[in-house]
C-alpha cells in the first residue's frame, strides 16, 4: 500500500507481440505486456485503486469477475474506456480468500478481446495453512486454447454454434507448457480462461488430487477426486502430491457434451530428484459454507435457448431485467434448452443446490460465481446478492461462452 493506505494497480491495455512460436511474433493484445496480464495478489481488507489506461484501437472494459463490488466499479459493458482514456475504479476487498480474474467486457466485442489475449488472474490471499508461494508452491495456470498457425500468428478460427475454439492449447500464455516443482505438495490455481471451450481435467495417470477452492473460494474440508469439470470462467484450486524425480501431465479427457471434443496436454510436469518436505494438508479449510437460502426464498427462472437468448430474449443494454434487494439470497432455476451453456452472475456468490436433482459432487460443492450447464439440464443456484445498492447501474448474468455473451445471451439486473 501507498502512504495513503491504497493500493493501486496500473493496468494498460495494449497491443503488442508474443512468440507462442520461437521466431515467429503473433499479434496479440495485453495487459502491461503483450499477451495476459499481471496476477494481481491482494487480502480482505485493503483499499484497491485500478488505473486501466486504453491503448488499443478500439473502446474495451476490464471487468473483475468474481469481485463482489460497486456495479459501478464492475467493469462490465457500462463502464467503457475509450481508446487513449484512463478508468480509475477504486473499492475496499470484502470477501473471502479466493482465485478471481480479470477481462473486458465490451458488448458484442468480448470474444475477440479475450482471444487476442486480454485477461488475468487476482488471488485474495488466505491463511489456510495451504502452499502459497507463489511461482514456487502455488502456480497460476490460465488454460486457453487458441489456433497458432505455422507462421506463428493468432488465428480466429469461429466454429459453428460456439465461436472462437482451438486445438492449440495455451498455459498463461505457453504453447507446449512444462513445470518442474521442488515441493512435495504443489497448489494449482486453475482458471478456464478459454471463449468456449469445456475441459475434463485430470492426470493422465488417473491419479488422485484434493480441490481445496472453487470459484468464490476455500472449501470447508479438501475434497478427493481425479477428475474436475471447468467451463468457461470457472476456476478450482486443486492440491497435488508428486513423489522425487516423478513425472505427471496434466491432460483434458473428452467429454460426452458437445462443447469439448478434446484430449488435450495441458501441463507436463516433473517433480525434482530433491523434493522440500511440505506441511500436511489442513484436514479443515475455512470455506464460508454453502448460501443458505430462507424458507419461501424468491424463485427466479431463466431459460437459455439458442445462442443468443434468456427468456425469448436477447440483451439490451437499455433494459434492466430483474431488481433484486440488497443483501437478498434468492433460488436462481436456470434451464438449458437446447446444447452446451453456463451461467455466470456478477457481484455474487452461489452454490448449487442441483443439477436435474442431483447434488453436485464435494469438490463443485463450495461458493461459485459460474456454473456448467450441459445440455438440456437445469441448475437451481442458491445466490447470495450484494449489499452495494445502486439502481442506476446493472450488473450481468450472462452465458460465459463469449460468443454467445456476445450475440445477447446475457440480462442485466440491479440491487436496491
Ligand atoms: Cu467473466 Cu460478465 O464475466
Ligand atoms: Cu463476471
Ligand atoms: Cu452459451
Amino acid at each position: 500500500p501507498g502512504a495513503d493506505g491504497v493500493r493501486r494497480f496500473p493496468l494498460t491495455l495494449r497491443t503488442g507481440h508474443t512468440e507462442f512460436l520461437t521466431g515467429k511474433p503473433a499479434e496479440t493484445w495485453g495487459i502491461n505486456g503483450s499477451y495476459l496480464g499481471p496476477t494481481l495478489r491482494m487480502r480482505r481488507g485493503d483499499l484497491v485503486a485500478m488505473d486501466v489506461r486504453n491503448q488499443l484501437p478500439q473502446p474495451s472494459t476490464l471487468h473483475w469477475h468474481g469481485m463482489r463490488l460497486p456495479a459501478r466499479m464492475d467493469g462490465g459493458p457500462h463502464q467503457t474506456i475509450a481508446t487513449g482514456g484512463t478508468w480509475s475504479p477504486q473499492w475496499r476487498v470484502d470477501q473471502p480468500a479466493a482465485t478471481l480474474w480479470y477481462h473486458p467486457h465490451p458488448h458484442g466485442e468480448t470474444a475477440d478481446h479475450v482471444w487476442r489475449g486480454l485477461a488475468g488472474m487476482i488471488i485474495i490471499a488466505d491463511d489456510a495453512g495451504l502452499p502459497a508461494r507463489y511461482g514456487h508452491d502455488d502456480i497460476p495456470l490460465v488454460i486457453q486454447d487458441r489456433v497458432i498457425g505455422d507462421d506463428g500468428e493468432m488465428e480466429h478460427d469461429k466454429r459453428p454454434t460456439f465461436g472462437l475454439m482451438g486445438d492449440d492449447i495455451l498455459v498463461n500464455g505457453t504453447l507446449g507448457a512444462q513445470l518442474e516443482v521442488y515441493t512435495t505438495l504443489v497448489r494449482f490455481r486453475l482458471l478456464n480462461g478459454s471463449n468456449a471451450r469445456v475441459y475434463h481435467l485430470g492426470f493422465a495417470d488417473g491419479r488422485e488430487f484434493h480441490v481445496v477452492a472453487g470459484d468464490a473460494g476455500l472449501l470447508t474440508a479438501p475434497a478427493a477426486t481425479a477428475r474436475i469439470t471447468l467451463s468457461p470462467g470457472e476456476r478450482a484450486e486443486i492440491v497435488v502430491a508428486f513423489a522425487p524425480g516423478e513425472p505427471a501431465v496434466l491432460r483434458g479427457f473428452a467429454g460426452d457434451d458437445d462443447v469439448d471434443d478434446g484430449n488435450h496436454q495441458i501441463l507436463r510436469i516433473s517433480a525434482a530428484a530433491d523434493l522440500s518436505r511440505s506441511p500436511a494438508l489442513p484436514d479443515r479449510l475455512p470455506g464460508a459454507g454453502p448460501v443458505a437460502v430462507p424458507a419461501g426464498a424468491r424463485v427466479r427462472r431463466f431459460k437459455l435457448s439458442g445462442h443468443d437468448e434468456i427468456n425469448d430474449r436477447e440483451m439490451d443494454m437499455n433494459r434492466v431485467d430483474e431488481v433484486v434487494p440488497a443483501g437478498a439470497r434468492e433460488i436462481w432455476e436456470v434451464r438449458n434448452a437446447v446444447y452446451a451453456h453456463n451461467f455466470h452472475i456478477h457481484g455474487v456468490d452461489f452454490t448449487v443446490l442441483d443439477v436435474d436433482g442431483t447434488p453436485p459432487p464435494a469438490w463443485q460443492a463450495g461458493r461459485k460465481d459460474t456454473v456448467y450447464l450441459p445440455p438440456k439440464k437445469t441448475a437451481r443456484l442458491a445466490v447470495e446478492f450484494d449489499r452495494h445498492t445502486d439502481a442506476a447501474t446493472p450488473y450481468m448474468y450472462h452465458c460465459h461462452i463469449l460468443r454467445h455473451e456476445d450475440d445477447g445471451m446475457m440480462g442485466q439486473f440491479t440491487v436496491v
